[in-house]
């Protein structure tokens, strides 16, 4: 920036959220709380699963699978948001600018072939309990998580691959608290109108599908337990009720970043909070605390390992 040939960018500065410091300091308590929260939440889960032979079940394999997602998450952009928010200038190098965008990509798209793995799952949990455990084998769920996660993992070098050669030669300010494409996008010197439009549109056509497919397969199986039962349907909706209200709180933020066309009025930065925040931390407290069995195999854990000490 100083002295230098001004011709290659090699930081960039993240402008944050707000100047006010009482929104700052709220910010700071809110996503410090939120954050430890949903760090804490998703390692019990994974711990859970793993160590308790009543959850052997894809279902749970599932869960963990994403609460293991959701922890990667809160790592990309929470704990440098939080380093940052006292910070005058909140600096952040060109690599770790393109490594956050890899992975909010990579966890991203790799969640929504989970969800929608997950909602496949209860379809034939709900309407072919018969051939639930033979079609749901292992060999099945191993395949999903290596398929979601190599979904995932492409969809994020794709983007990359498209702007990573961009020449950025100054402005370097990015108005957000953390990188992402269509904010990085327009940074560059040179035309990348097409380029905004390509990247934006992959990203919102990926989170608008998947949306899409997950909305119309909850209505299937909606459809199929108001045909077929009656007794057991009250717990279904409660199941699929929790799967809804998680997939309209993950995929509405992540919409809107995408596919809000004016960056003048930026709801999409708060948005994207919502998105980085509360989405690792909703996850286990949607499908797991109204989970019984879960919750008996938590407290199964807590009273082993509040026992263990003492015996040795
Ligand atoms: C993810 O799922 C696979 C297979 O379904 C399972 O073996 C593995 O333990 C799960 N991973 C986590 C972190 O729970």
């Amino acid at each position: 920036m100083d002295g230098t040939n001004q011709s290659v960018v090699s930081e960039f500065i993240l402008m944050g959220l707000t100047d006010s410091w009482v929104i700052q300091i709220f910010l700071f308590v809110f996503a410090s709380v939120f954050s430890l929260a949903s760090m804490l939440g998703n390692s019990l889960i994974v711990l859970t699963v793993a160590s308790d032979s009543h959850l052997q079940s894809p279902m749970y394999f599932l869960l963990a699978n994403l609460s293991f997602i959701d922890m990667i998450d809160s790592f990309i952009v929470t704990p440098k948001m939080i380093s940052d928010l006292f910070r005058k200038h909140k600096i952040i190098s060109f690599g770790g600018c393109v490594s956050q965008i890899f992975f909010i990509h990579a966890a991203g798209a790799t969640e929504m072939v989970l969800l929608i793995a997950m909602a496949f799952d209860r379809y034939i949990a709900i309407c072919k309990p018969l051939h639930y455990l033979t079609i749901m084998n292992l060999r099945v769920c191993i395949s999903i998580v290596i398929i979601s996660w190599t979904i995932g993992i492409s969809h994020s070098f794709l983007q990359l691959a498209f702007v990573i050669k961009l020449p950025f030669c100054g402005p370097n300010k990015v108005d957000s608290f953390y990188c992402d494409l269509p904010r990085f996008i327009r940074l560059a010197c040179t035309d990348t109108y097409r380029l905004q439009f390509l990247v934006t549109a992959n990203s919102g056509f990926i989170s608008l599908g998947a949306f899409f497919i997950l909305i119309i397969s909850y209505i299937v199986i909606l459809i199929t337990v108001r045909q077929h039962s009656s007794g057991g349907s009250s717990k279904a909706l409660s199941t699929l009720s929790a799967h809804i209200s998680v997939v309209i709180l993950f995929f509405g933020p992540c919409i809107f970043v995408y596919v809000w066309p004016f960056p003048t009025f930026p709801v999409d930065k708060y948005l994207a909070l919502f998105d980085s925040i509360i989405t690792p931390f909703l996850n286990p407290t949607i499908y797991t605390l109204r989970n019984k069995e879960m919750k008996m195999s938590m407290k199964r854990l807590w009273s082993q390992l509040m026992r263990s000490p003492s015996m040795s």
